[in-house]
């Protein structure tokens, strides 16, 4: 099969958010420390009807349902998700239940839950793709879902948080295609955030490294990347090499915005030093070519002047993918992919036809991965899902303008509720089940051996 990658993207957050200046002034620190230092204007955030067997039903459903796929067409079904329910049972298992709502016998559907942190929705796409190319493969589509819900114990990481999924349908001759040869994957061990606590939903978390770990995985990945790309003749016609120049988007995992500004800025810096020689660079940043990257984590005055220079680059190949990151926070394992979603909806069919877009994949732990894909030209018959796929995405804007304001007290209230709550047996949810948007699979209750029944809104 050729030209494996998207056909259909279908995304959901929760219906309720918080407003970031307000968490500011509840939280008693500085005002401008969320909105300007993290760069998040608003953050979603789950109701006690809401878990992530529901999140998953509902964005599974809604991708079905919007683009009218019939099940007995998907062979492949993979999961990505660091919200943990249950420690045996697949999050996989409980989607099956979409083939029997369908009547269908759900047979010969492969693939099951990954988990790494936020990267398991990276390696749940790269497992679908991967079985298409294969000798497993049985002509049928691929679906890959990823959700989370993400709570941070009060403190400093709580702003961070954020809730949703996306689901990708996955098949060859795709519009938005993945491009062979350029997947670049750096893995460490270190403990920058972790959940060895399976009672509690919260993480143990050190922010300073976990951003540092980032950082130093976005340097790795892009490296071999752009070595990958420079033997597939990507390169800039002024160096010879690749750079960011050879890609017409960029799009991260966010867990702030500020951090994918930063990200930006990092690349700007890697190109920098991969050309540089006193020809290529202007004379007031030739200082900038003679360090070395592994000195510079820590160099705030550096990073504020590589952040100036990389502005126009940021406001060019990454500003718009930052729609639904900025409203809703870090989704953890959707959230690169609801970036994508997000680029892809800030440009128009015309400029979005013959794009190729870099995509980094980051999950604590830590796992990474940076790849690309290439949009389909205007023209091709491949190009045609791609307008659907649009239309459907313009609706993000009206969606996250129609989600219920809560206060910062509510919005406390309910994350620590649903910290305690999460893995309680018997419970009954008695949050409203009409506050939620229409479509939504929600929480019906939870009997004595942890059996969870949910209902359509
Ligand atoms: N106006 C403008 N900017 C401000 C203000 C203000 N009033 N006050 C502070 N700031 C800036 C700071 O200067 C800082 O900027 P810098 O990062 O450019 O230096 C920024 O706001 C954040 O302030 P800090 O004091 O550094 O933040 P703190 O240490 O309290 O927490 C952190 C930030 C570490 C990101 C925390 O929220 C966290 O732990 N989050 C979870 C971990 C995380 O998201 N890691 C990222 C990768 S791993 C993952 O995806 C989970």
């Amino acid at each position: 099969p050729v030209d494996v990658g998207i056909h259909a993207i279908s995304l959901y957050f929760p219906s309720q958010f918080v407003k970031q200046d307000a968490l500011e002034e509840y939280d008693g620190v500085s005002s401008g420390k969320y909105t300007i230092g993290l760069g998040q204007t608003e953050m979603g955030f789950c109701s006690d009807r809401e878990d992530i067997n529901s999140l998953f039903l509902t964005v599974t459903h809604r991708l079905l349902k919007e683009y009218d796929i019939d099940v007995c067409n998907i062979g492949y079904l993979a999961v990505g998700s660091e919200t943990i329910l249950d420690k045996a049972k697949s999050i996989k298992s409980v989607l099956m239940q979409i083939w029997d709502w369908h009547g269908v016998d759900p047979i010969d559907v492969e693939g099951v839950d990954s988990v790494s942190a936020c990267y398991g929705g990276t390696a749940a796409l790269f497992n679908a793709i991967n079985w298409i190319e294969s000798s497993s493969w049985n002509g049928k589509q691929a679906l890959v879902v990823t959700a989370d819900i993400a709570v941070y114990a009060s403190g400093n990481a709580r702003p961070t948080g954020g809730a949703g999924a996306v689901a990708m349908l996955i098949g060859p001759c795709a519009p938005i295609v993945f491009e062979r040869g350029t997947r670049s994957t750096y893995m460490e061990h270190a403990y920058d955030f972790y959940k060895p606590n399976l009672s509690s939903e919260y993480p143990v978390v050190d922010g300073k490294l976990s951003v540092l770990c980032y950082l130093r995985a976005l340097d790795k990945c892009y490296q071999l990347f752009c070595e990958k790309s420079e033997t597939l003749g990507f390169k800039d016609p002024k160096t010879g090499q690749h750079a960011l120049s050879c890609l017409n988007a960029l799009v991260f995992h966010s867990p702030y915005c500020r951090l994918v500004e930063k990200s930006v800025a990092r690349l700007y810096f890697n190109d920098l030093l991969r050309c540089a020689s006193d020809e290529n660079l202007p004379v007031d940043i030739q200082h900038l070519g003679k360090l070395r990257l592994e000195d510079t984590y820590f160099d705030k005055e550096l990073e504020k002047q590589l952040l100036s220079l990389s502005r126009p680059v940021f406001q060019d190949l990454t500003e718009t993918s930052l729609l639904v990151a900025k409203h809703v926070g870090n989704m953890y394992c959707p959230s690169v992919y609801a970036c994508l979603a997000s680029s892809l909806l800030g440009k128009s069919l015309i400029e979005l036809s013959g794009m190729r877009i870099g995509i980094f994949s980051y999950g604590s732990g830590f796992t990474s991965s940076m790849f690309s894909v290439r949009i389909a030209k205007d023209g091709e018959p491949s190009f045609v899902p791609l307008k659907k796929m649009h239309s459907l995405l313009s609706k993000i804007p009206s969606c996250l303008g129609s989600r219920i304001l809560r206060s910062p007290e509510y919005f406390t209230r309910a994350v620590e509720k649903w910290d305690l709550i999460a893995h309680q047996a018997p419970f009954d949810p008695n949050d409203p089940v009409e506050e939620l948007a229409k479509g939504t699979w929600y929480l019906v209750s939870v009997d004595d051996r942890h059996r969870r029944k949910y209902a359509y809104h």
